[in-house]
C-alpha cells in the first residue's frame, strides 16, 4: 500500500464512527490519492498491486466516511470517478452515454438489501406480482462501447474514466466476436456494451509463447486481456486471442425491447456472443441459488469472473429507478469472497535475490484456487514459516510450516497466494520443523542475519555473504541490470542472462558490452547457436550498442545497490549530476563526520538507510573493479545538476494558479520541484508563495486574505532566474 500522508496509515485503524471532522478530511484526502493510484496501476499499467477486496474495501470506507461527512466530500474524488482518464497513445472518444460502474454486494443480505431498496424506491409492493430480475456471470475483463451507424462498426472505445475512453477501434476490428456489420434490421445507432476478456487456454498459451520468446508473461487473463487491447498496433492485438460478450448498452436511437433479457437476446440475433449462463429470476432466493451455483461451477468455466450481476428487467422500472453518482440503482454485483482451497506443501524452496536475500517459496501440490492453477506461494522469510509475524505477533495462529502439511490457501483478486492456515489433524506424523539454511544453497557461502545497530533488532531476511561469487546474485543482479527501468536493452532478459552466464559468456555487466567483439574471435559464434541466427544475433548487438549511453539515473538504478530504487536513483542524479561527481562524493561520504555525507544526507528523499547503502557499496572493492570495467565501456549521461541550497524557493511551498502562457501546470511543477520548492493545490497558511496567471479566482482571493505573497508568471522566471 503506498504511503499518503503522515497520517493516512494510522487513521485507518480508526472506526468511521469515532473519525473527528478533522480526522476525516485528512483520511478523505488520503483516500483519493490512494484510490486514484490503484485505478491508475489497474487500468493504465493492468498491473494491480493489491487484491480486489483490499480495493472494494477501501471504496467502502470513503463511502462509510462520506456518509457521516457529506460536507467534506471531495469533488473530484473516488465517489465522483469511474476508473482512470484514458492513457496517451490513442484518440479520445467521449461517451454519448457515460460508461458507469457497479454497485457491490458482499453477501446474501446485501442482495435483500438491494432487492428491498429496489421494491422500496418503486413501491413495488408484493401485491404487484413478481419484480423480474436477472442474475449473470460478472466477467473479469475490460468494458468496452461499440458503436454501429446503419448496422456497421465506427468505434470502439475503452471505458476510461467513464466520460472519456480509448479510441480501439482498429484493435477492436480485429476481435472475432465482434461484428464488424449486424445481422437482420437494427436501429440506426446503436451502442453495444460488453467485456473483452481472455479464455484461460489461450491466455495459458499466449503466455508460453511470450515467454519462449525471452519476453514478459502476464500476470492473469485480465492482464493479458487489456494488454493486448490496448496494443498501438493492431497486428499485436490481432494475434492475441481475445473474445467479447455482450451485456449492455450505450446510445440507442430506438431501444427494441423492454427488458433487459429481451435486449441480451437481440444482441445474439445482432450477432454477438451472449453468456450463456444468464437467467431471469423472479425471487431473492431464485437469484441466490444462481449465484451459488455460478460460484461452485466457477472453476470449470474458461475465462475469470469475479462475481454475479444482478439488473432489474423491466427497462421501463430501469428508467424510473435511474442512477446515484457512479452506478445504476437499478443493478449490482453480487462479488464472490477471496478464494481458498486446501492443498498440500510438497517443499520449501530458497531462491537467492541478487540482494543476497534468502526468500523461501512453498511448493505445492498443484491446485485450483479460483479458477488459476497454483503451485507455489510465497513464504517471506524464516519467521514467517515458523507462524511469526513481522513484529513478533503470531500468524496463522502461530502454527509453523512443515513439508508434508495439508495448508489452505487463498488467492484473493490478483495478489500472490498466500498459505492461511494448516490443518494440523493432517499432519504427517513424521513431519519436521522447517529447518532454514544457514549456508547460501546457490554458492555454499554462510547465510546471516544481520543486526540493525541502531534499532538492535535481528533482519528478518538472511542473506548470502558470497557477494559477487554467488552465482545465483549475479545472475539476479544482471537481471536488475538490463531490466526494464535499467538498461532495459531490447532481446536481452533473464533467459539471455540465465544462459550467457552458465555459459560463461557474460559473467559482469561490463561482459555485456564486450559481448560483440568477443564474438568476433569466438570460435562458436552466437548466430550459430541454438535459438539465434545472423539476424537475431546483429539485432541483439545493435540493441546493446543503442545503449552504450544511458541517463546517468538509470545508471545508477542499474548497479541494484540496495534500498537505491528508480526514485532515489533520480534523487541522486538530479543532486549529484554527473556520473564523476555522485561518484566521488560516495567514496568521499564514508567519513562520517566529513561534508560529503552531510550532503548525502541532506538530499530531501534520500534516507540514512539509503545513504549508508550508498557508502557500503561504493566501499567494497570488487565492486569499484566492476565499475571501472563497465565505465570502460558505456558512459553516463550527465542530469540536469540542481542546487537547490542556492534557490530562492528552496523548501517553500508553492500554489500556481489561474492560466500560466509559458508553461504547461506540468512544467511548473516540474520546475518549482527542481528548485527545491514544494508545489500545492490548495492555498493554506503555509503556502509561501502564490504563482497567478490570467483568470485566478478563489485561490488568488484566499491567497490576499492570508495575506500570502503573490505574483505573476514573469515575476515567477525573474525569481527563479530561468
Ligand atoms: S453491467 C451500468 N454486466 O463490471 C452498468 N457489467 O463494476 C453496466 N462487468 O464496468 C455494467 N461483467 O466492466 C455489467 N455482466 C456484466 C458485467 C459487467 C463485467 C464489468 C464492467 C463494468 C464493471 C462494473
Amino acid at each position: 500500500m503506498s504511503e499518503t500522508g503522515t497520517n493516512g496509515p494510522t487513521l485507518r485503524a480508526i472506526a468511521v464512527e469515532t473519525l473527528t471532522a478533522e480526522q476525516a478530511a485528512e483520511e478523505l484526502k488520503a483516500l483519493a490519492l490512494e484510490i486514484a493510484e490503484h485505478d491508475q496501476r489497474y487500468h493504465q499499467e493492468d498491473a494491480p498491486t493489491i487484491s480486489d477486496a483490499d480495493y472494494d474495501a477501501l471504496r467502502r470506507r470513503n463511502i462509510a466516511i462520506e456518509e457521516r461527512f457529506p460536507d467534506l466530500v471531495i469533488a473530484d474524488g473516488p465517489s465522483a470517478q469511474v476508473g482512470a482518464a484514458p492513457a496517451s497513445g490513442f484518440g479520445k472518444i467521449t461517451h454519448r452515454v457515460p460508461m458507469l460502474s457497479l454497485d457491490n454486494a458482499f453477501n446474501d443480505d446485501d442482495v435483500r438489501d438491494f432487492v428491498g431498496r429496489v421494491r422500496r424506491f418503486l413501491k413495488f409492493d408484493p401485491l404487484m406480482g413478481a419484480l423480474a430480475v436477472t442474475a449473470e456471470p460478472k466477467i473479469d475483463g475490460l468494458s468496452l462501447s461499440l458503436r454501429y451507424e446503419g448496422g456497421k462498426l465506427v468505434y470502439a472505445a475503452t471505458r476510461g474514466d467513464g466520460t472519456t475512453g480509448e479510441n480501439v477501434t482498429a484493435n477492436a476490428r480485429t476481435i472475432k466476436d465482434i461484428p464488424d456489420q449486424l445481422n437482420g434490421t437494427v436501429p440506426e445507432v446503436v451502442e453495444v456494451r460488453g467485456e473483452v476478456y481472455m479464455a484461460h487456454k489461450d491466455f495459458q498459451a499466449l503466455n508460453e509463447r511470450m515467454e519462449a520468446r525471452g519476453g514478459k508473461v502476464f500476470a492473469n487473463p485480465r492482464n493479458a486481456a487489456a494488454g493486448s487491447l490496448r496494443q498501438l498496433k493492431s497486428e499485436i492485438t490481432a494475434s492475441r486471442p481475445l473474445r467479447f460478450f455482450a451485456y449492455a448498452w450505450g446510445e440507442m436511437s430506438e431501444v427494441p425491447d423492454d427488458t433487459q433479457s429481451g435486449m441480451v437476446k437481440r444482441f445474439e440475433d445482432w450477432g454477438f456472443q451472449i453468456n450463456p449462463l444468464m437467467k431471469r429470476c423472479e425471487t431473492i432466493e431464485e437469484l441466490l441459488g444462481v449465484y451459488h451455483g455460478i460460484e461452485e461451477n466457477r472453476a470449470q468455466l474458461d475465462y475469470d469472473i469475479d462475481g454475479v450481476v444482478y439488473k432489474v428487467d423491466r427497462l421501463d422500472l430501469q428508467e424510473r429507478l435511474g442512477f446515484v453518482s457512479r452506478s445504476p440503482r437499478w443493478a449490482i454485483a453480487h462479488k464472490f469472497p477471496a478464494e481458498q482451497a486446501f492443498t498440500v506443501l510438497n517443499d520449501i524452496e530458497i531462491q537467492v535475490g541478487r540482494t543476497g536475500a534468502l526468500t523461501p517459496v512453498a511448493k505445492l501440490e498443484p491446485i485450483t484456487v479460483g479458477g488459476v492453477v497454483v503451485s507455489n506461494a510465497t513464504l517471506h522469510n524464516e519467521d514467517y514459516i515458523k507462524g511469526i509475524g513481522q513484529d513478533g505477533e503470531p500468524i496463522r495462529d502461530g502454527k509453523d510450516l512443515r513439508v508434508g502439511d495439508t495448508v489452505k490457501i487463498q488467492r484473493a483478486g490478483d495478489v500472490i497466494p498466500q498459505i492461511v492456515d494448516i490443518d494440523l489433524e493432517k499432519r504427517p506424523d513424521d513431519a519436521q520443523p522447517f529447518e532454514f539454511p544457514t549456508v547460501c544453497p546457490a554458492c555454499g557461502s554462510h547465510a546471516v542475519r544481520e543486526k540493525n545497530e541502531k534499532t538492535g533488532r535481528v533482519d528478518a531476511i538472511r542473506r548470502c555473504t558470497g557477494g559477487l561469487i554467488c552465482p545465483a546474485q549475479a545472475t539476479e543482479k544482471l537481471k536488475h541490470f538490463v531490466s526494464r527501468n535499467a538498461y532495459d536493452i531490447e532481446g536481452f532478459g533473464d533467459k539471455q542472462v540465465d544462459a550467457f552466464y552458465k555459459d560463461g559468456l557474460v559473467m559482469s555487466p561490463a561482459d555485456i558490452f564486450t559481448l560483440e567483439e568477443r564474438d568476433k574471435r569466438a570460435l562458436t559464434k552466437l548466430r550459430n547457436r541454438e535459438g539465434w541466427g545472423a539476424l537475431s544475433a546483429k539485432n541483439l548487438f545493435e540493441a546493446i550498442n543503442s545503449r552504450r549511453d544511458i541517463d546517468l539515473h538509470r545508471f545508477i538504478f542499474a548497479l541494484g545497490i540496495r534500498h537505491v530504487g528508480a526514485g532515489n536513483a533520480k534523487l541522486l542524479s538530479r543532486a549529484y549530476g554527473s556520473w564523476a561527481n555522485f561518484s566521488e562524493a560516495m567514496q568521499a561520504a564514508h567519513d562520517e563526520a566529513g561534508e560529503a555525507w552531510a550532503e548525502l544526507n541532506d538530499i530531501d528523499g534520500v534516507g540514512h538507510i539509503v545513504a549508508e547503502a550508498l557508502v557500503e557499496f561504493f566501499a567494497e572493492a570488487h565492486n569499484r573493479d566492476q565499475l571501472d570495467a563497465l565505465l570502460t565501456e558505456v558512459s553516463p549521461r550527465d542530469a540536469e545538476k540542481i542546487d537547490a541550497s542556492g534557490s530562492p524557493v528552496a523548501g517553500k511551498t508553492v500554489v500556481f494558479t489561474g492560466s500560466l502562457e509559458r508553461m504547461t501546470r506540468e512544467e511548473a511543477k516540474a520546475m518549482a520541484e527542481r528548485f527545491g520548492a514544494k508545489v500545492s493545490g490548495s492555498v493554506s497558511k503555509k503556502t509561501d508563495l502564490v504563482v497567478a496567471g490570467p483568470g485566478a479566482g478563489s485561490k488568488l482571493k484566499k491567497a490576499q486574505s492570508l495575506e500570502v505573497e503573490v505574483i505573476s508568471e514573469d515575476g515567477w522566471f525573474d525569481l527563479v532566474g530561468a
